[in-house]
């Protein structure tokens, strides 16, 4: 595997250069004539991306190449506050002209369990396959601080290595529904970018990048790319813990 750790002065640094390598990957994807194939992530770390994405990148990015999956979501409908697929869409999707059949929401509104399963369809329909697996050309990940990404918390880490490729789960601190991509399909994808911002982080950053034995049940500490690349843009707050080498 992989691993490449980047630290940013601060999120807006941050957010710049994933947006520039975001770019990169979807025109270098769209030069081959291929589609690329991202699953987001959730939460308010990435907002600061989706707006810089929205606010200069609708022309720099051949959009109509890419097709837009989330690592989770809550399940919730698409105008509800908490909605991952209603922060993107005021974030970035209202700027974009990005045709509309690649924008593949979760139906958060929808039963948990037939979602998921009607989801991981769409998923299938719409990637080519690996052990199979679909295989995003990049997964966008966030952790939590007890560990967390996606919606694979630390009560249930069987999601790691479901057989299925999506799974409606629980949020075990409020129970919230939840859909998620499961941990093979995301270990499955070509590279997998976690985003990870906040001085509430470090103390998680330490463990997972430094590999603390507390950590080896975390979710997050278990993203490993069977195949492909792991990068982690953290910014300077997130990463105050590390032991600088
Ligand atoms: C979600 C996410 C989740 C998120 C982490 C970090 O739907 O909440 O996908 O995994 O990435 O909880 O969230 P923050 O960025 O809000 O800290």
């Amino acid at each position: 595997m992989d691993r490449q750790v980047k630290i940013f002065k601060n999120p807006a640094e941050l957010a710049s250069d994933f947006a520039s390598y975001l770019a990169d990957s979807v025109i270098s994807s769209s030069k081959k004539k291929k589609p690329f194939v991202i699953a987001v992530s959730g939460g308010s770390t990435p907002e600061l991306l989706f707006s810089l994405l929205g606010d200069q990148y609708a022309d720099k990015i051949p959009w109509d190449y890419v097709h837009l999956f989330w690592g989770d979501e809550r399940c919730v409908p698409p105008e509800d506050s908490e909605s991952n697929y209603g922060m993107v869409r005021r974030k970035l999707l209202d700027s974009l002209r990005i045709p509309y059949s690649n924008v593949h929401r979760i139906k958060g509104e929808n039963d948990p369990e037939k979602e998921a399963d009607r989801y991981a369809d769409e998923i299938l329909s719409n990637t080519v396959h690996r052990d199979k697996l679909p295989v995003f050309d990049l997964v966008m990940l966030g952790v939590g601080d007890d560990g967390h990404t996606a919606s694979i918390f630390p009560d249930n880490l069987g999601l790691l290595y479901s057989g299925r490729i999506c799974e409606a789960v629980s949020n075990p601190y409020s129970g919230q529904k939840r859909i998620t991509l499961t941990g093979r399909v995301i270990n499955n994808a070509e590279n997998i970018v976690f985003i990870v911002t906040g001085l509430k982080k470090a103390e998680i950053i330490r463990k997972i990048l430094e590999k603390d034995p507390s950590a080896i049940n975390l979710p997050a500490y278990n993203i490993a790319p069977v195949y492909g690349t792991l990068k982690w843009f953290v910014d300077e707050d997130a990463g105050s813990r590390l032991h600088t080498t």
